[in-house]
């Protein structure tokens, strides 16, 4: 009889050794073994029939790549234009930030167009679901629950039921009798990946899972679980803001980084159609800090407002707090600004927050960052009617920023007047747009024309 191993392995990267260390070799982070006990295969040992038949390339049949809508568009953007039948999407976000709900209304849009959908639940019983879906105003014939967390009996249900859609939530509460280990464990996550992977690749059925995130953002498992799956789409979000953001990290069918933006209301999530102006807030002309940049996120530009609080601190213990931006990005931009303009924010105390909860990664609002953190420390409010784009290097100088029309555009599009750009921009309608646009060399000439030096 095969004997039961035991292994220590990496929850972080899935390294594996035969003792227990204290840190690990492949990653180098600590008391991250710990042990799990595998059972060989019983296939391992059996005869190993080869069924597969390789097929040319131009017989592959196209209707595989067909796309079909999940019903909510800012879902199907972050999707590449929509579900591709065969594929594993994996959804990873921290708890409460509305996976499930979302999951569960692509549910009722997918079973409203006749297609059956299998909502496969480790961590809620059947009566939660229904008190969710109720409360969503779903009542789909076509939407089966079903409650058993054995991977190895998917099979049988999806040859009895033959849905469209497979959804499991989470991938983190399924395990496979193959290994002995806990679900949640590390080899029961790939096991169980590699086992939904080789179904969906078997079969035209799209396979949403559910994985939960660390304490750190990432998903919770081995990095190899995103290099199994075609689709990996973060769910972020403040908790306590209703704007939700879809953020793709990877996808085998579309473009990586593009973002779709969801509300959470009394009645599930709905689509944001307009982004940019939900996230721009009443202007007074008397605040200070406060400045709009055209963040580019994914394949589109938001207008968001960034704001920033100069207060006097302690010499040598000044806070630096980013909301909605690297904290290290907030420092770097102190630092360009007391040695490139002689500023003094050593016995200052700075805040930097994104209006809307949003996480912001483009370089290009660094100008705006910039000018607001000036703006307040000057307690001298900005042009209201203004927009700042460019990145700050660390010379001083405004650097140029990818898709100025697109971003230019939206601008412009929302009725501002102005325009802050890296100096020597090129666009496309110079000159016919009704935007003015100032070239921005450095932060000497920007604090000269905008802010009266
Ligand atoms: P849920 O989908 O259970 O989150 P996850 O699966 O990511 O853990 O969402 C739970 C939160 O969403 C909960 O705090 C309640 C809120 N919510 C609403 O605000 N409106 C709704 O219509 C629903 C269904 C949930
Ligand atoms: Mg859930």
């Amino acid at each position: 009889m095969a004997k039961n191993t035991s292994r220590f392995i990496c929850s972080d990267c899935g390294y594996e050794s035969l003792k227990w260390l204290g840190r690990c070799p492949g990653c180098g982070k600590w008391n991250s073994l710990t042990e799990e006990v595998l059972t060989p295969r019983q296939s391992l040992n059996a005869k190993v029939r080869a069924t597969a038949k390789p097929i040319a390339l131009t017989e592959i049949s196209q209707m595989q790549m067909h796309r079909y809508s999940s019903g909510i568009g800012e879902f199907d953007r972050v999707l590449g234009g929509g579900m591709v039948p065969g594929s594993i999407v994996l959804l990873g976000g921290d708890p409460g930030i509305g996976k499930s709900t979302l999951l569960l209304q692509v549910a009722d849009r997918i079973g409203r167009l006749g297609r059956k959908v299998l909502y496969l639940s480790g961590e809620e019983s059947a009566g939660q679901i229904k008190l969710r879906a109720s409360r969503l105003n779903i009542d789909n014939p076509n939407i089966y629950f079903l409650n058993d967390q054995n991977i190895d009996c998917l099979d049988t249900y999806l040859a009895e039921l033959s849905p469209d859609l497979v959804i499991i939530d989470s991938i983190q509460t399924v395990y496979s009798d193959n290994l002995s280990s806990v679900p949640g464990s590390v080899s029961q996550l790939r096991e169980c990946t590699a086992k939904i992977t080789d179904m969906a690749k078997k079969s035209e059925r799209v396979f949403f899972v559910v994985g939960h995130v660390t304490k750190d953002g990432a998903l919770a498992g081995p990095k190899v679980l995103e290099h199994m799956v075609d689709v990996v789409i973060y769910f972020e979000g403040e908790k306590h803001f209703p704007f939700r953001l879809l953020r793709g990290v990877k996808n085998r069918f579309g473009a990586t980084d593009e973002i779709g933006l969801l509300e959470m209301s009394g009645l599930g999530l709905r689509e944001v159609t307009d982004p940019s102006s939900v996230f721009l807030s009443c202007k007074d002309p008397t605040v200070s800090g406060s400045a709009v940049v055209a963040a580019f996120e994914g394949s589109r530009p938001l207008l968001i407002e960034i704001q920033a609080l100069v207060a006097p601190g302690n010499p040598g213990y000044a806070r630096r707090m980013a909301s909605g931006i690297d904290q290290n990005r907030l420092s770097l931009i102190i630092a360009v600004l007391e040695k490139r303009r002689g500023i003094n924010l050593s016995a200052c105390d700075v805040y930097l927050k994104v209006t809307g909860g949003v996480f912001l990664r483009d370089p290009a609002i660094d100008l705006g960052i910039a000018a607001a953190i000036l703006s307040s420390y000057r307690e001298r409010p900005l042009p209201l009617d203004m927009v700042y784009l460019g990145e700050l290097a660390l010379s001083g100088e405004i650097r140029a920023v990818p898709f100025l029309d697109a971003r230019l555009k939206e601008i412009e599009r929302l009725g501002y007047k102005n325009a802050a750009v890296p100096a020597g921009s090129k666009c496309d309608e110079a000159g016919c747009r009704p935007l003015a646009l100032m070239g921005v060399k450095n932060l000497d000439y920007f604090i000269e024309m905008v802010m009266g030096g």
